[in-house]
């Protein structure tokens, strides 16, 4: 695998490829990577011929400045996964790469970043797109791959790609999941064994709706789940919505695409997780 850590030297392996009609696919991650991250490359593998992955914690999308110091970054470890998954290329730059010095612009796309974590997490996603409009101009991908974990960041980003008439198609790849269901992500190392198995309620809730639902009773439904995450001990329950897949609204009986997502603080560990009910 090649490591690139400057924007020329990247761009500079890229061109070749680019000029011959190849398709170059893209991960972007911020490291700590697991079997969730090592699904989107494999999408990438089967759908491009030079997968490009980045490992960058970018500091503008987090409104905790704790958040960020304790976020995991075993790079080491991460590099010998990516080598390990036939990974062709790894981006991982540092800061000052990525951010000129105090940028204070930001893309505002409206809506879909206000909604559900937008309230919880303000300013989140804008430094989400921030950081991949960046990355997208840079690599220049014909495709890039994102988890359905963050199911709002898909949506907040298809929004900036469709505003913004970028041309690169984007691929959303399902959540991978532990044999107890609990959702693979970068946090759950910061668990104790105790919050583990509390954080449980959040995938087991989401799949009892799943069994259970009735559009006719989305409402009480909603009502259930959120009592089911709020009786867990350690559990802090931010929201927990039925929503339009496509937009974040709440669902009714009408909605065709339904997704529903749950936020919750596990002991000091934010986790999120969704399930897509009809599609
Ligand atoms: O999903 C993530 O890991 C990050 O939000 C992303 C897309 C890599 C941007 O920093």
């Amino acid at each position: 695998m090649k490591i690139f850590t400057t924007k020329k030297s990247l761009a500079g392996h890229l061109e070749p490829f680019r000029r011959d009609g190849k398709k170059i696919g893209f991960v972007p991650t911020m490291g700590a990577l697991h079997q969730g991250h090592l699904s989107l490359l494999a999408r990438g593998q089967q759908l491009s011929d030079e997968v490009v992955c980045s490992i960058f914690v970018n500091p503008t999308q987090f409104n905790d400045p704790k958040d960020l110091e304790k976020y995991p970054r075993p790079i080491a470890a991460d590099i010998e996964k990516l080598e390990q998954a036939g990974c062709d290329v790894l981006f991982s730059p540092e800061v000052n790469e990525m951010y000129a010095g105090n940028e204070q612009w930001h893309l505002d796309i409206g809506e879909p970043e206000q909604l559900l974590e937008g309230k919880f997490r303000p300013g989140h996603y804008q430094g989400v797109t921030q950081v991949v409009y960046k990355l997208f101009d840079i690599v220049k991908p014909d495709l890039a791959f994102f988890g359905q974990k963050d199911y709002q960041q898909f949506l907040v980003i298809q929004k900036m790609v469709e505003l913004l008439h970028l041309p690169v198609e984007l691929v959303m790849c399902p959540i991978l999941r532990q044999t107890d269901g609990l959702a693979m992500s970068s946090r759950n190392i910061h668990l104790s064994a105790a919050d583990r198995q509390h954080a449980l309620v959040l995938s087991k809730t989401l799949n009892w709706l799943k069994q259970k639902f009735d559009p006719g009773k989305i409402a009480s439904l909603r009502r259930q789940c959120e009592a089911m995450i709020s009786a867990e001990p350690g559990v802090r329950l931010e929201y927990f919505e039925i929503a339009d897949g496509d937009n974040l609204h709440n669902a009714d009986r009408h909605t065709k695409k339904i997704v529903a997502l749950v936020a919750a603080q596990v002991g000091n560990t934010r986790l999120i997780d969704n399930v897509i009910i009809s599609d």
